[in-house]
């Protein structure tokens, strides 16, 4: 983590400068609760090391790295309502500590202040704002498919690649990408940029799949096993189809609904560790992380520039939160 401290911490302390209002306290102490309980930051300094990479200054892209990063934040508020997830970041989430309109209110006020600080940023905003809401409007569209598949029976790698894309690989890939075009990058390397971060993207999603079941529960910070009690169709739910035994498919369509928790988690992951799926699921991981790299090696940047990104993409492969 230690090399990628001075950007957290830079990122930390700019968050802080942020400017909220004290009333309505119900508006605006959710808000300052729900950024100061933390998070890695991993999409902001993913731009300032994007910025980096074409040997400019990080000071120079701070208000995208800020308006993403509230952004990513203002997904998680209304997501945790999506998914009645009760913990985030070991803490209770916004809608539980205080209420489901609250939570709303909140996460419409972060995007807002998003664009705050996209506009004013430096350089060709017009540019920045078509990528960002072409951005936003996927994320949307890829958090619709995440809650549609949870009433299907059956979904294909290929539909369940194409909403993770969607809900969460394409904002890591704007990250990156805004710095790119800040730093008026041509075309071929912008590509390769985005597409190094949609594939760090998928792998990290792989990686939230498997850590929802498998994290150490006193590191982790959400609830253990919430995608089985969701009926999530996450990577390890594929996996499981995939190898399961007639007898196996119908356990797991009749545990989809099973209205006691502990039994539903337990015995979902029963099934899931029978079939290995935690291990199949990381060589997904591993897969996309692969792709990642050969993207970023095609980029014409000297290699220098580019090991803080690839330091970063091994880290995130290693994370346990
Ligand atoms: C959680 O993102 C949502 C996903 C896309 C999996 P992070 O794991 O980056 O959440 P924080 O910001 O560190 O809490
Ligand atoms: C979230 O996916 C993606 C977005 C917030 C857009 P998840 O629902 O898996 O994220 P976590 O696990 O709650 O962080
Ligand atoms: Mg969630
Ligand atoms: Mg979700
Ligand atoms: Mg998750």
């Amino acid at each position: 983590m230690d090399f990628i401290a001075p950007y957290t911490a830079y990122i930390e302390r700019e968050l802080l400068k942020i400017d909220f209002p004290l009333q309505p306290a119900q508006l605006y102490d959710p808000i300052r609760y729900f950024i100061a309980i933390g998070g890695k930051r991993i999409r902001p300094v993913l731009t300032l090391l994007g910025i980096e990479l074409f040997g400019k200054q990080k000071q120079q892209v701070i208000q995208v790295a800020l308006a993403i990063e509230l952004f990513h934040n203002f997904t998680l508020l209304h997501d945790d309502i999506m998914d009645e997830a009760p913990l985030r970041r070991k803490m209770p989430t916004v809608h539980k500590k205080w209420s489901v309109n609250t939570a709303i209110l909140a996460g419409d006020v972060l995007l807002i202040k998003a664009y705050e600080l996209l506009a004013s940023q430096e350089g060709d905003t017009r540019r920045l704002l078509k990528l960002f809401n072409k951005t936003a409007v996927e994320v949307c569209q890829g958090q619709q498919m995440d809650l549609d598949f949870e009433q299907k029976k059956t979904i294909t790698i290929d539909e369940y690649q194409e909403m993770i894309r969607l809900k969460t690989s394409v904002l890591l890939a704007s990250a990156l990408e805004m710095s790119a075009l800040l730093a008026q990058a041509d075309e071929k390397q912008r590509e390769h940029v985005a597409q190094f971060g949609i594939n760090i993207g998928l792998a990290f999603q792989v990686k939230d799949d498997i850590l929802d079941l498998y994290a150490d529960p006193k590191k982790f910070g959400k609830q253990i096993g919430g995608d089985i009690l969701a009926n999530k169709k996450t990577m390890l739910h594929l996996l499981a189809q995939q190898t399961a035994s007639q007898q196996q498919l119908l356990d797991l369509e009749q545990l989809g609904k099973e209205l006691d928790p502990r039994i539903k988690i337990a015995e979902t992951k029963k099934i899931f560790d029978l079939l290995a799926v935690e291990q199949r699921a990381n060589e997904k991981v591993n897969a996309f992380f692969e792709q990642a790299q050969h993207e970023i090696n095609q980029l014409e940047i000297p290699n220098k520039n580019k090991q803080p990104l690839i330091q970063l993409s091994h880290m995130l492969l290693g994370r346990e939160v």
